[in-house]
């Protein structure tokens, strides 16, 4: 019980000073709305927020609303270290909502979930809606949080005009080099210097661990665009993907993004022969992207350890070459597992906060060793999580470092430091 009740001391201490990483003023209490989820009841913690838990060894609970000040800060937790983050939609993000005080408190980095993607931003040709992006980015502004633009490039969530060519055609390869040199252009100098880091291309390696995403895995880039520069690759779409986002922001940070890297090796292996291949061309990619939707049981901590380092490896190629863990969400459900809910005992918050404090262990570790710089969680809490649908519809998971009202986990805990989750478990019990 010392270490929580000298953590909340240094908390609230802190939460005097500022409001964790970046630097916003708390809202006075009265101020807040209740939470925005069908499921989310407000709680007493949100009613009674003047306990002294450092004079009251009874009274120091570990489930407590996430932007109590007497909780600690996720991104302070790890300062310099690691950058925290995480997906928002900017429905979330009213200032007076609890929403806004948990993630303020917690993260200095976002993205969109879906708000900035091809088929939101450009439903049809020649019109672009800025509406929810630039929401988005006048609110990171204005918390002085690091933004991630989500995604330029990808096969998926495209509007259905993107590939379409004259009289029911598939476009041209001029074609659609052309729509996409547009989007990039547009989308990325419109927020020059205020994206910090894009995902340039999305998910565009086979799942086969044969090369890239085809037609046959529902990309119809290579087979529009194929090999244009004759080196016999036909992925030259990828290369056009990061010209156009560097010419459109020479600064911003650029990424290749995907998924299962931490988990399937041959895929790992495939992605990773494609950036090198690309890095020794001269194409400017800053960093890969690690996405991270991973289960309770799988993969080994030390796999996805493994995926961390190889992929630095391409720091040999280019020296600023940065690992980063994009989508991080663990599902308390195995792959294989059909059924739709699954009990939360204190058996699986237990598992559920090893699994969450070995990651921090192992992600903090490869942080100091200079081979991985950002932590993005694909969600906020339990109550809004694309799991809960995927993939089994009408599914209930509980992936996410908040519950579904969103208070404070043992997981939580145990990322802050491990030894305090075992107590936090015990007060569960
Ligand atoms: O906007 C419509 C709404 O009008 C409609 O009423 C509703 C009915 O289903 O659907 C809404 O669109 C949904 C959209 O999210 C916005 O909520 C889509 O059906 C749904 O398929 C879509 O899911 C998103 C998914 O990407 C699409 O592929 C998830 O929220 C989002 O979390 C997920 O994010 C992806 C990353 O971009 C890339 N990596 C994998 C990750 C998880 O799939």
């Amino acid at each position: 019980m010392k270490n929580r009740k000298m953590l909340i001391a240094f908390s609230l201490v802190l939460a005097l000073l500022f409001s964790a990483c970046t630097g916003t003023v708390p809202e006075p209490e009265e101020n807040r709305d209740v939470l925005d989820t069908n499921t989310a009841e407000p709680n007493s913690a949100e009613k009674d927020q003047t306990v002294e838990p450092q004079d009251s060894e009874e009274t120091a609970s570990y489930v407590l609303p996430a932007y109590d000040d007497s909780v600690p800060s996720l991104c302070e937790t790890y300062g310099d270290v690691l950058k925290i983050g995480a997906a928002v939609n900017t429905d979330q993000l009213r200032e007076t909502s609890d929403f806004y005080q948990v993630v303020t408190k917690h993260y200095n980095t976002f993205v969109t979930e879906n708000e900035m993607k091809p088929m939101y931003l450009n439903p049809s040709e020649g019109d672009f809606f800025f509406d929810a992006a630039d929401r988005f980015v006048e609110f990171g502004e204005s918390v002085g949080a690091t933004l991630r633009g989500h995604t330029l490039i990808w096969h998926s969530q495209v509007p259905d005009w993107w590939f379409g060519g004259e009289n029911g055609e598939r476009a041209t390869r001029e074609q659609l080099l052309a729509r996409m040199e547009t989007y990039i252009h547009t989308v990325v100098s419109r927020y020059q210097g205020r994206i910090h880091t894009w995902d340039v291309v999305n998910e565009v390696i086979s799942d086969t661990g044969n090369g890239i995403r085809r037609d046959n895995e529902g990309s119809q880039y290579a087979s529009i665009i194929g090999d244009l520069d004759g080196d016999g690759e036909d992925y030259d779409y990828i290369e056009q993907a990061f010209y156009f986002a560097r010419a459109a922001d020479p600064d911003a940070q650029l990424i290749i993004n995907d998924y299962s890297l931490e988990s399937d090796p041959a895929k790992l292996n495939a992605f990773y022969d494609v950036v090198k291949a690309l890095l020794e061309k001269g194409v400017p990619i800053d960093g890969a992207g690690i996405q991270a939707h991973i289960q309770i049981g799988y993969p080994v901590v030390e796999l996805f350890e493994a995926a961390i380092e190889k992929l630095a490896e391409l720091k040999e190629i280019n020296p600023d070459f940065v690992v980063q863990i994009t989508e991080l969400d663990v599902s308390i459900f195995d792959w294989n597992d059909q059924s739709t809910t699954k009990e939360i005992t204190p058996e699986l918050q237990k598992k559920f906060a090893e699994r969450y404090a070995d990651l921090f262990e192992m992600f903090r570790r490869q942080a100091e060793k200079g081979n991985l710089d950002m932590v993005v969680t694909w969600g906020v809490y339990d109550g809004r999580s694309w799991l809960d649908n995927y993939p089994v519809e009408g599914r209930t998971n509980a992936p996410l470092l908040f519950d579904r009202n969103m208070m404070t986990k043992p997981a939580f805990w145990g990322v802050i430091d491990r030894d305090l989750s075992p107590e936090a478990i015990a007060e569960l019990e």
